[in-house]
């Protein structure tokens, strides 16, 4: 945990700014883009005009390194007027952290300052057809040749992919090493041999595409492998995914808090038995219980980033409760704003069906929800050497009660 939650005025101006862009930009054409499966680019170029792509990259190369927290704060405003457009912005810190936490200094010069500026975007490519949740099970290869690596088989799934300039490709560079298989490459849009092969029809978050990569033998220099040595892909991964998972649990609280909202102004506007449905106990109870877990998920989702700018060791717990919590809330805030839409919720003529479609995916991508419990269960585990001194306390096999104990310290 971390010792304090400090929101910068560096972060709130951000906040601001992202609510500002989020209702100029991103709101009144949620549907459109939605419907039309297309990438809001006006609203990308927003963004980056007001810096937002500088929240998540180091100062020393070009970006504001305003922390997770920040980082946090601007993707809950955007996911809040458009899910989709929350994760279209936050994919780029979550293609571009590898390099930050792995990549040698030539290459944070070489591609961050790009990305902050908002001239490259990002992707970050793990899984494959059969390696989604099993992470370490990829068959993609990179094949070392002089100079260069050449980059055969196929990746699904690519969020923002066709759109991103920059690709973090997961690859076995080792098959006969346990622990040491994979490494992380960088493939710039354009490499011959690089293509979109499939851009997907989704359920939600329609306005990025989510697509299949593949690589027809794409040759790039050695120097694109992320860090000085091969082997270190899967602990950049988790390392990464530590750090980008907050930022899907805040896209998740801008999806409740944008589902609950909505649901408010409308039970108060809808009328039935001669009054507002506000007015009914039973829907104050769905609202109160809304509203109380969308602020829960929240502080938690603070708490996770806070952890991470303030380097607690250990972030992996908290990062994965805070996304698991944070978008079954989601999931369940959505539904029940439907509901309280009643038939109307039901047609796309009323924006609620979209968050409801949206909110799904928060709780399977970035590491399914039961990926994130056996997370948190494993470090809970980890953890029982601190709790040693509780030992005492529970009966041995061959004591009837925990009245028989005889504990000294009592
Ligand atoms: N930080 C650093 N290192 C870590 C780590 C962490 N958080 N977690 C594990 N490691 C290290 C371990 O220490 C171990 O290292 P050694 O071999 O040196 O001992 C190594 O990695 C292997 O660890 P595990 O044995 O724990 O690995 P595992 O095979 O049991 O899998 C897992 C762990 C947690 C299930 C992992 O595979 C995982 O997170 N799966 C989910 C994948 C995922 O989240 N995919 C998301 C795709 S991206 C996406 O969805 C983006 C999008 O579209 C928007």
């Amino acid at each position: 945990m971390p010792h304090d939650i400090r929101f910068s005025e560096q972060a709130l101006e951000l906040q601001e700014t992202a609510r500002q862009i989020a209702e100029k930009y991103v709101r009144p054409v949620a549907a459109k883009y939605d419907r039309a499966q297309e990438y809001n680019r006006e609203a990308a170029q927003a963004v980056a005009e007001a810096g937002l792509f500088k929240v998540f990259i180091p100062e020393e190369y070009g970006g504001y390194g305003a922390g997770s927290l920040a980082l946090c704060l601007v993707t809950e405003e955007l996911a809040k007027a458009d899910s989709g457009f929350g994760v279209a912005y936050a994919v780029n810190a979550l293609g571009s952290t590898p390099i930050v936490v792995g990549g040698t200094e030539e290459q944070k010069k070489r591609w961050l300052p790009a990305v902050a500026s908002g001239k490259k975007f990002c992707a970050f490519c793990l899984s494959e057809k059969n390696a989604g949740s099993d992470a370490g099970g990829l068959a993609v290869t990179a094949e070392r040749d002089g100079n260069d690596y050449v980059i055969r088989g196929e990746k699904k799934w690519t969020t923002n992919g066709g759109v991103a300039d920059l690709y973090t490709v997961f690859c076995v560079t080792d098959d006969s090493s346990k622990s040491r298989r994979i490494s992380a490459i960088v493939v710039e849009k354009g490499t011959e041999g690089f293509s979109i092969a499939k851009v997907e029809d989704k359920m939600g978050i329609r306005c990025v595409p989510v697509v299949e990569t593949h690589y027809d033998s794409v040759r790039v220099p050695a120097s694109n492998l992320i860090g000085e040595r091969e082997g270190m892909g899967f602990k950049h991964a988790m390392m990464t995914l530590d750090r980008a998972r907050p930022c899907v649990a805040a896209q998740a609280v801008g999806a409740a808090q944008g589902a609950l909202d909505l649901a408010v102004v409308y039970s108060n506007r809808r009328r039935q038995f001669g009054q507002p449905i506000s007015s009914f106990q039973m829907v104050q109870k769905m609202l109160a219980d809304m509203a109380m877990q969308t602020e829960a998920s929240r502080w938690l989702v603070y708490a996770s980033a806070a952890a991470i700018n303030e380097g607690v060791k250990n972030v992996t717990k908290i990062a994965a409760m805070g996304k698991c919590f944070a978008t079954d809330v989601a999931m369940h805030v959505a539904t029940d704003a439907v509901q309280i839409f009643g038939g109307y919720g039901f047609m796309e003529d009323y924006p609620i069906a979209k968050f409801f479609r949206d909110a799904k995916i928060l709780q399977i991508y970035e590491g399914t929800n039961q990926i994130q419990r056996m997370v948190v269960a494993r470090n809970l585990i980890k953890e029982a050497a601190a709790l040693a001194h509780l030992e005492a306390y529970i009966p041995q096999e061959e004591q009837q009660t925990y009245a028989d104990q005889k504990v000294e310290t009592l």
